[in-house]
């Protein structure tokens, strides 16, 4: 016990197994960059508020440097006994710049350090992620251009309902991925306030500047109560609750771009390079980045749970349990990067077989609404035209023919009021104009609504 920094009141050394139990160097070394810089900024106001002298500062922040040059060289030996990130540097500013180093910790604990070096490192990560994050919103933006007046059927309950553009269910996407960029933005806003300060849990005797270390973090302010700020991770929830709202959007559109690549539906060809083979069938050509973008939603949900768990009845103020923060969120940086990362990479070398589209969409009526709308201006009440066009599908059920292969005499059958002009309505490419509106299929309304999008991304 005699080199642990907390070691005066221990008369026996810990467990071998406790030591191993309670360290997080093992994972916690990869915000060493934060927990340096948190350091360097509390050293300096230490200084401005006369606690440390000019050549004391001068000291921990040359050694802090060295430190810092030497794990990123790799020549840092971690130390499990040192159990975690603030312990382990801080020895090794002691072993290098002597009885200063000691010094350092001064109006300070490692309580409120973890949370600003938490805080700090998830701020570099949103700002990571959100890249990607435009990267993919640009992507499906640029696709949406190209495919505005390729038609496709439009599903609900993957039946087919009412023919749609491509580049409008692409947009549908982008909405989605917008959104998810919005709360990524709002989570980075309210985690970007400074704990340091708070020190253990009460604050601390010394006269200590806490809008300093603040702006010098670039924090936008201190957090207001010490005994909250030690104990809060609702950023790092927040940040999962995105997080897993993210990858449920991107896993229903891997879920899309994996039923378009089968060959039943054919919509689409995604490149080689995004696909793997099968060891025994030698036609198989598999999705895989789409569907392991869909199976991460599933850790990504539990790593919302478990910080949701973790923080559930936990008294003021610091508790170990908060140790447990780390592994979920950085699992969770990791991956929502990663899969905003595959599919930023993939939609734009998505390949759209319109033929296959175009030939999907005249099967299953996806005019019937047309022609019953067709009715309704023609002045028939709408319940009465869904029933005359209701007869009409039964019958090309039956005949296997859409209605735009029925004869005028044929649709004249089912109501008198018909004209030759119904034809205009029950072409595919009829259909997706009509629907002319803001927020509409229509090939026009889709370009308006990319050049908004393309406005929207060119602000970030
Ligand atoms: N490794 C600890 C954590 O991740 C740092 C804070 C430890 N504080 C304490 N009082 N044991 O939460």
């Amino acid at each position: 016990s005699q080199n642990k920094l907390w070691g005066g009141r221990f008369q026996e050394p810990t467990d071998e197994f406790v030591e191993r139990f309670t360290a997080s160097i093992t994972f916690d070394q990869r915000f060493y960059k934060q927990d340096i810089r948190g350091s360097l900024a509390h050293a300096a106001m230490l200084e401005k508020a006369g606690i440390l002298n000019a050549s004391e500062l001068a000291d921990i922040q040359r050694g802090l440097q060295e430190i810092e040059a030497e794990i990123e060289a790799g020549d840092f030996a971690w130390s499990i006994g040192l159990e975690d990130v603030h312990m382990n540097i801080e020895a090794a500013l002691t072993e290098r710049i002597g009885i200063t180093g000691k010094k350092l910790h001064t109006g300070r604990s490692r309580n409120d350090q973890v949370a600003t070096d938490i805080r700090l490192w998830l701020r570099d990560e949103i700002d990571r992620i959100e890249q990607q994050c435009i990267r993919a919103q640009a992507g499906i933006v640029k696709l949406a251009q190209q495919e505005a007046e390729t038609i496709m059927p439009g599903f609900t309950h993957l039946q087919t309902a009412q023919p749609v553009t491509f580049g409008h269910h692409l947009l549908a996407w982008y909405e989605m991925l917008k959104r998810d960029h919005s709360r990524l933005i709002d989570c980075r806003k309210r985690l970007n306030e400074s704990p340091l300060g708070a020190a253990a849990l009460a604050g601390t005797t010394y006269p200590i500047q806490r809008e300093l270390t603040s702006d010098m973090l670039g924090f936008d302010r201190p957090t207001a109560n010490s005994l909250d700020s030690v104990s809060d991770r609702d950023f790092a929830i927040e940040f999962c609750a995105a997080a897993a709202l993210c990858l449920t959007h991107l896993s229903r559109m891997s879920e899309e771009l994996v039923i378009w690549t089968s060959a039943q539906f054919n919509f689409i060809k995604l490149p080689d390079r995004f696909c793997t083979g099968s060891s025994i069938m030698p036609q198989k050509k598999n999705p895989d980045v789409p569907e392991l973008i869909r199976g991460k939603t599933g850790r990504m949900n539990g790593h919302l749970i478990a910080l949701l768990t973790l923080m559930k009845s936990q008294p003021l103020a610091y508790n170990k349990d908060n140790q447990e923060d780390k592994e979920p969120l950085f699992d969770a940086v990791d991956t929502l990067h990663d899969c905003l990362r595959a599919f930023a990479d993939m939609v734009p070398a998505i390949q759209a077989n319109k033929d296959e589209m175009r030939n999907a969409a005249l099967k299953g009526f996806a005019t019937a609404t047309d022609l019953a709308d067709y009715l309704v201006v023609k002045g028939m009440p709408f319940r009465d035209a869904h029933e005359v066009v209701g007869k009409a599908v039964a019958f090309g059920v039956d005949e296997q023919r859409d209605l735009s292969e029925m004869s005028l005499a044929e649709l004249q059958r089912f109501s008198d009021i018909i004209g030759a002009d119904v034809f205009d309505v029950l072409t595919l490419e009829g259909s997706v104009a009509a629907r002319d509106h803001l927020g509409g299929t229509a090939p026009n309304q889709v370009r308006a609504a990319t050049e908004r999008a393309l406005t929207h991304l060119q602000s970030f």
